[in-house]
């Protein structure tokens, strides 16, 4: 795999960070990149494949390798048509946008990307109100389903939607089971609620059950899935559903400013990386295992192994070392993690690191650890001198 060392790494981020309207976001320097799965590179036969790749203006319908993609995903997912688009963001709002009008009320849980991470999308693109559910790790059940449901009142928002994710993002990557979707799209069914997934990482959810494509996809309506997180393309995501909603997503897809050109250059590569990463999804399986039980030995580090089910890896420091603290440490040690939380940092493993790299970011966790908890003594004396 392709990664910048450290002379090539610091060139390129003197130029991309000059600007500052962009976000620097823990390390400068990655060489072991743990913050996502979406930091890696095209591999050279990704390059090759994108390289060679025909193409068209999409926006006309005539991309050859956009149509190929769209087909594909389409077949994969067991849906009738599907949508490229730019991001996961804009598959999850065209969504919104296509089973709503302004006034309608979605339910989703209360950490999920749609609610938490995509700038209040819901609210400036569809005008929808969000009912959430506190699920466990972002599960939750039929029977919360059924509690968060009104009845019919002309007061009340009309209800149109819910939308589950999977593998959850801020749940640690925790799976979905397929009889709890099931049971929930039974429920949807009943109350004439259309039913919507948030697959950014479907394909590990997959790998890690073992469950197709088409039969986890099957309770759903609508199914955003992304290329460029664990599958390691570079750009892009696709909304999967039923003829007539995906007519209605491509008008909104061109709304929200998404109808690209000869979108094929990047189609090509997660074409690519629908026929050769899905697969090793369970390589990345495997070292965050590896990681979540090395993580466990070390001394200050708090991991629930149990929670670790897919590619997130999410551990605590004590409270007296901030999560802020031990990321800028390990980023002079070449290691990128991203800080969550006051004490919480997120790891991910992806496409770039190797079962080798886990282990050598393990050492570094566990040196910039002694680092900290070092400082953390000597700033204790400090206060003793200061006080005494
Ligand atoms: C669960 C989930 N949904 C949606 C997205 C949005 O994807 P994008 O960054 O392509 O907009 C992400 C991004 O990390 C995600 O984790």
């Amino acid at each position: 795999m392709t990664r910048l060392d450290r002379d090539e790494w610091s060139s390129l981020e003197s130029v991309s960070h000059a600007d500052s309207t962009r976000p620097v976001i823990y390390p400068p320097l990655p060489m072991i990149d743990l913050r996502s799965d979406t930091v890696t590179q095209p591999t050279a036969e990704m390059r090759a494949a994108i390289a060679r790749t025909p193409v068209g203006d999409d926006v006309l319908g005539d991309d050859p390798t956009v149509n190929q993609l769209e087909d594909t995903v389409a077949a994969l997912l067991g849906k009738e048509a599907a949508v490229y688009m730019p991001s996961g963001t804009m598959t999850n709002q065209v969504a919104l946008r296509t089973h709503t009008e302004p006034g309608d009320e979605i339910i989703l849980e209360s950490q999920a990307h749609i609610y938490f991470y995509e700038a209040g999308g819901p609210a400036a693109l569809s005008g929808v109100m969000c009912k959430l559910i506190e699920g466990q790790r972002g599960i939750f059940t039929a029977a919360d389903l059924q509690k968060a449901l009104r009845p019919w009142n002309e007061h009340y928002p009309r209800t149109k939607l819910v939308c589950l994710e999977n593998t959850h993002n801020r749940g640690g990557g925790s799976i979905f089971p397929l009889t709890d979707i099931q049971e929930i799209a039974a429920v949807c069914r009943d109350n004439d609620l259309r039913l919507h997934l948030d697959g950014a990482r479907f394909w590990n959810a997959c790998v890690a059950t073992g469950h197709s494509e088409a039969t986890y996809a099957a309770p759903f309506d609508t199914v955003s899935v992304c290329f460029s997180k664990g599958l390691g393309a570079p750009v892009g995501s696709a909304l999967a559903g039923p003829k007539d909603l995906m007519q209605r997503a491509r008008r909104f897809r061109k709304m929200f400013g998404g109808g690209m050109r000869q979108a094929g250059i990047i189609a090509a590569g997660a074409l690519y990386a629908l026929k050769h990463h899905r697969d090793r999804l369970a390589d990345d399986h495997a070292n965050a295992q590896r990681l979540a039980a090395g993580l466990q030995q070390i001394d200050g580090i708090a991991i629930a192994l149990e929670e670790v089910e897919t590619n997130l890896v999410y551990f605590h420091t004590p409270e007296s070392i901030p999560a802020t603290t031990l990321a800028t440490q390990l980023a002079e040690l070449g290691v990128g993690v991203l800080p969550t939380g006051a004490n919480t940092l997120r790891a991910v493993t992806n496409l770039m690191v190797s079962q080798a790299d886990i282990d050598e970011a393990l050492q570094a966790i566990s040196s910039a650890m002694k680092t900290c908890q070092g400082q953390q003594a000597s700033d204790a004396v400090a206060v003793g001198v200061a006080r005494y």
